[in-house]
């Protein structure tokens, strides 16, 4: 179910990108995903933009010191879009058509000439080739994904050997404060799909991906960044 919505910007592309799979139908789990951000899509800007700003800010200086080819995965909305350098050339990927649709309005509109493409596309299921970016970035997406440990994969798969990923994230916590505000904020994450029961470690360790920082930010440290880089470079 690969499908490409052009970005809308000065130099956005339109090439169909073939399928990553067979399979002609979501599985139920993605149906109720894309149910949930179609709801999400015309008031998330307004709703999770400030909440979630300081995970951007720092995925973005990070990004930002960076030139190539940038994949971010799960673009949602595209709130993150006009803030990258113009030296990047940025494909933007996610799951929602929803979301994309705004994205590509955000694009058309703000003239984003550095957004090549975005692409209807499973996360757990990337239709690029090997290397095929310098860097990616994973923004509050990874504990949404029903399958964490194949975009995992995949994202190691399409990153080139030196590249970093970068992941913003709730992640669980084991006690005292952090467990009581995640305890008050449950209601809110679970209308995004998020999982508050999963573990940091769940997406460090593996050996093509060595970690290089992971540091708490935002309100009460809620959110945390890590910064992975491709082994092999
Ligand atoms: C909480 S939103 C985050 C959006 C954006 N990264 C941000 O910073 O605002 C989660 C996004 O992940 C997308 N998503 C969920 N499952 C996905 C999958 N399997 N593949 C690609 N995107 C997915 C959703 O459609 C939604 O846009």
């Amino acid at each position: 179910m690969t499908s490409q919505i052009p970005a809308g910007g000065a130099s956005a592309s339109s090439t169909t990108l073939p399928a990553a799979s067979s399979e002609a139908a979501p599985r139920l789990d993605e149906k109720t995903m894309l149910a949930a951000y179609s709801r999400w899509a015309p008031i998330y800007d307004r709703v999770f933009g400030a909440v979630f700003e300081a995970g951007r800010r720092a995925a973005v200086d990070v990004i930002n010191a960076t030139s190539g080819r940038l994949l971010e995965v799960g673009v949602g909305t595209g709130l993150t879009l006009p803030r990258y350098g113009k030296q990047l050339s940025v494909t933007g990927i996610d799951l929602s058509p929803d979301m994309l649709a705004v994205a590509k309005k955000r694009v058309a509109e703000e003239k984003l000439g550095n957004v090549e493409a975005l692409i209807e596309m499973d996360a757990s299921r990337l239709a690029f080739p090997d290397a095929s970016f310098d860097n990616v970035v994973v923004m509050y997406v990874i504990t949404v994904v029903p399958h964490p440990d194949q975009v995992m994969a995949e994202v190691e798969r399409v990153l080139k050997p030196g590249g970093e990923a970068i992941f913003v994230s709730h992640f669980a916590s084991e006690s005292g404060l952090f467990a009581l505000v995640e305890e008050w904020l449950t209601p809110i994450t679970k209308k995004l799909g998020w999982r508050p029961d999963f573990p940091i470690s769940r997406i460090l360790g593996r050996p093509g991906l060595e970690t290089i920082e992971v540091k708490r930010l935002g309100f009460l440290g809620l959110f945390s960044v890590a910064r992975l880089r491709r082994t092999g470079g």
